[in-house]
């Protein structure tokens, strides 16, 4: 009987889902990214070496795992060649990848209009990575949009190409932006089509073919559940939803194969982009976590706005995607820190609230009540067990499991592969 771990983001993204993936990778027959496209950035490292990865899965790494991405993604063909190029560069050729037939397409003129969207946007600016998800997004729902599949159909891909560029050009034109020539656009998707095409397969097939024997099975979510299309902090999100809820569609299988939901949690938050973040820091604590933790993206490499730990948000994200364990990273960047918070609960308007308002008005007004803990001063990049990590540490992780009713089952002490251990027994039947 198969058994599958989603990896799902518990915060605004960048928690560390690509280290994790990769940890329980090298134990997996295959890794399913469900959602999102190049606008993530997941980092993997070992054998002191640290990649990147922004639409590959990041069982990539592991010749004997499977890779899929999944139709719920958004994939730009163009960039995924660019990025198994790089990895290729860095002397990873043996793998395994297939693509979704029914993965919605990024197309060029995707990331010229979430430019000009921003752009219009002025102060109001969402911070989008630019990748041309929101747009790509918006066309499949529009029912305009082109997918995957349609690479292998030269003749259907060119029929679908000039009706989005019937109604594309236009859109452009008004903006005052450079139209797409069809011929052009043809011979470059085309181009790249010939390399992708014996990757290209139904992969909901593939994916429900290796549920019916007896293989572990990782989905691998991007973004993180308050960068969320529904449940996020809107319209401060992404344009799909990161959720564990999600993965079923995205993989195309049925939901009843989700029962392990690995919640990656930051040990504090991270917010790249706009939007709000009620626990985060301006001064030297936030600075000194920034500096540490290397907090500056993957994808744009700006820095990252940094805030105290949330329980609010992980109990709301927890509940809404259903997370078993929480897998905490980077508890290691908050060594040093003499007295560490947590926040435990929102008050409005002079109330005390179960759950994160729905407005950014509201959110804005929302004061974060905090929990005040010693911190720990020893260095626990070495520590390869719970029971080596110093008591305050310890205490730190127990109240995470306190306010958010849900057991830390791993913890991640430092970016490499080995920094990692497994504290719950139920994530050990994921190691071979
Ligand atoms: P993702 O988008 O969720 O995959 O996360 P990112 O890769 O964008 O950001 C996480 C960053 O933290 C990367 O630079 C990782 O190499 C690094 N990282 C992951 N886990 C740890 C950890 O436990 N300690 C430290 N110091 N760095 C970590
Ligand atoms: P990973 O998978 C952090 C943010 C952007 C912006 C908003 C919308 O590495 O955790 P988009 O380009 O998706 O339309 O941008 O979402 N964002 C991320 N922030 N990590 C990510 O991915 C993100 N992907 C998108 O910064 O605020
Ligand atoms: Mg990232």
């Amino acid at each position: 009987m198969s058994q599958t771990l989603v990896v799902v983001g518990s915060q605004w993204g960048d928690e560390g889902k690509g280290k994790i993936t990769d940890y329980f990778a090298r134990h997996a027959d295959m890794v399913v990214r469900y959602q999102g496209g190049n606008n993530a950035g997941h980092s993997v490292a070992f054998d002191g070496k640290k990649y990147s990865l922004q639409s590959i899965p990041s069982g990539i790494f592991n010749p004997a795992t499977v890779n899929v991405m999944g139709n719920g993604m958004v994939i730009d063909p163009l960039s995924v060649l660019r990025e198994l190029k790089a990895l290729e560069e860095k002397g990873i050729k043996d793998y395994q990848l297939f693509i979704s037939t029914r993965a919605a397409m990024v197309m060029p003129w995707h990331p010229v209009l979430d430019g000009a969207y921003e752009g219009n946007r002025g102060e109001a600016k969402i911070g989008t990575t630019k990748k041309g998800i929101g747009p790509c997004y918006s066309d499949k729902y529009s029912r305009i949009g082109m997918r995957i599949g349609d690479l292998l159909e030269p003749d259907y891909f060119r029929e679908r190409l000039e009706a989005a560029l019937a109604v594309k050009n236009p859109e452009l034109r008004m903006l005052g932006l450079p139209e797409f020539n069809a011929d052009e656009v043809f011979d470059l998707y085309m181009e790249a089509a010939a390399k992708l095409r014996p990757m290209i397969t139904d992969t909901s097939a593939l994916v429900n073919r290796h549920l019916e024997g007896d293989n572990n099975i990782l989905f691998e979510g991007a973004q993180g559940m308050m960068l969320c299309i529904d449940h996020g902090t809107y319209p401060y999100v992404t344009s799909s939803s990161p959720s564990a809820a999600s993965a079923p569609v995205g993989a195309g299988i049925a939901p009843q194969w989700i029962k392990t939901v690995a919640g990656v949690l930051k040990a504090y938050c991270t917010r790249v982009g706009e939007g709000p973040f009620p626990t985060e820091l301006h001064d030297e604590i936030g600075d000194g976590i920034r500096e540490r933790g290397h907090e500056y993206g993957t994808v744009t490499g700006r820095p990252r706005r940094v805030g105290w730990l949330d329980a609010q948000v992980a109990r709301y994200t927890a509940r809404l995607s259903g997370i078993t364990h929480w897998t905490v990273t980077l508890l290691d960047v908050l060594s040093g820190i003499d007295t560490l918070r947590i926040c435990k609960g929102y008050e409005l308007d002079g109330e005390i609230i179960e759950n994160p308002p729905s407005t950014i008005a509201a959110l804005q007004r929302v004061k974060p009540i905090f929990v005040e803990l010693p911190g720990w001063k020893e260095d626990i990049t070495g520590v390869t067990s719970y029971d080596q990590l110093p008591q305050n540490a310890k205490n730190y992780l127990a109240k995470i499991g306190e306010l958010t009713g849900v057991p830390v089952g791993l913890v991640s002490v430092g970016p490499d592969r080995d920094q990692t251990f497994i504290v719950a027994d139920e994530l050990k039947k994921f190691i071979k």
